[in-house]
């Protein structure tokens, strides 16, 4: 049985087992979807994602998750916590990846702010970003619902061209005066 983590009404969040590769694929080898990374992902890189989380699920107690809707246990895509390393620092950041069947219904929104929660009350770290291209607009909304700004810029390596992005970051001790939601 695949460990629940959270969940809201119309949504749960539950970790990814090895079950889940097709719908990954649909995810992560989509190439609208990816617009925002390096390029989408081949067999061999939907299999490392999976593994890094399933490693970081023993070590951490969290990584990215599935999010389920309880409306015929549909897989909408994925949303989590993990460690994202920024110009040499560790990052804990609020990571969401949508299958696009399924955009613009709130639920990277809804799902996100389920893990703001988790990192607030049960890993309670002062604070948590998100790390976002600086053309992603979908993605930059939903950090600034969850009450994120931008406090950091930099370069990401795409095969040797630098491309811009954003850390968004939210304190997580004087928060609740900034949500969106
Ligand atoms: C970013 C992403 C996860 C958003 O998922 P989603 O479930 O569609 O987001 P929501 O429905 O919760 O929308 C959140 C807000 O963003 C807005 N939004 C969503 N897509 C948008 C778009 N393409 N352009 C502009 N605004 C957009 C919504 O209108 C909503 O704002 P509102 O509540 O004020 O109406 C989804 O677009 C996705 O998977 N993109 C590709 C992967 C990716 O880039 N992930 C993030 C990497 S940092």
């Amino acid at each position: 049985m695949m460990k629940k983590i959270v969940e809201t009404e119309r949504l749960y969040l539950r970790e990814l087992s090895e079950d889940d590769f097709e719908e990954l694929c649909a995810i992560l080898q989509d190439e609208e979807t990816m617009y925002a990374y390096e390029a989408p992902f081949t067999d061999e890189k939907v299999n490392e994602w999976l593994n890094w989380n399933l490693a970081s699920y023993q070590k951490n107690s969290f990584g990215l998750w599935a999010i389920i809707d309880k409306n015929e246990e549909k897989f909408v895509g994925q949303c989590g916590i993990v460690y994202s390393d920024v110009e040499g620092k560790n990052l804990l950041e609020i990571g969401y990846l949508v299958n696009k069947k399924y955009w613009r219904q709130g639920y990277a929104s809804e799902a996100s702010a389920l893990c703001l929660d988790y990192a607030k009350n049960i890993l309670k770290t002062p604070k948590i970003c998100s790390i976002i291209r600086d053309t992603n607009i979908a993605s930059q909304t939903v950090a600034e619902k969850n009450g994120m700004t931008i406090v950091q810029e930099f370069h990401k390596d795409y095969s040797g061209l630098p491309v811009k992005h954003y850390v968004y970051s939210v304190d997580l001790v004087n928060e609740l005066v900034k949500r969106k939601w």
